[in-house]
């Protein structure tokens, strides 16, 4: 299956470059927003507190399994997953929510966070496809599903 221009699972080398690089940078910007979701879960206050706590806890422990999937799809594809905080702060997408304790606000951190991980990864899929790497474009697919309708949640707690 495999051969010198090919990887393990008989995607060709060179258009699985590109592919790996996107996923580096969409584990970046998964690292970027599971830290500043946990600052929601940790800082939140108000009215609020006993809804949204345990709700940027889910949000956080989903992203975390996410992003051991999309490390371990990069292992897959023949690359070698980020893992360090200076790597991840260069090349993520979303920025740092320093400090944010009003509900709403915390609320709209997500959904705009939300809103960049589905951009990037409808990015990836797209490029994955072209590579004939279906699984990848499978893989972040579903992510980009879940994460819609929780922009429409996130938004109708907004009101
Ligand atoms: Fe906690």
């Amino acid at each position: 299956m495999s051969n010198n221009a090919t990887n393990q699972i008989g995607l060709e080398k060179a258009d699985m470059s590109e592919v790996i690089n996107k996923l580096n940078s969409l584990l970046s910007s998964y690292h970027m927003f599971y830290i500043n979701v946990r600052g929601y879960h940790w800082n939140v206050k108000g009215e609020h507190f006993f809804t949204l706590h345990p709700q940027f806890e889910e949000l956080y422990t989903n992203l975390q399994v996410e992003i051991d999937e999309i490390a371990e799809r990069i292992l897959t594809l023949g690359g070698t997953p980020l893992h360090a905080y200076s790597d991840f702060a260069q090349h993520t997408s979303i920025s740092e929510d320093k400090n944010v304790k009003d509900g709403n606000a915390c609320v709209k951190g997500v959904v705009t966070g939300l809103q960049s991980l589905i951009e990037e990864q409808r990015e990836v899929s797209a490029l994955a496809e072209k590579a004939e790497d279906q699984g990848t474009a499978d893989l972040v697919d579903e992510y980009v599903q879940q994460q819609e309708k929780l922009i429409w949640m996130y938004n109708a707690f907004l009101g």
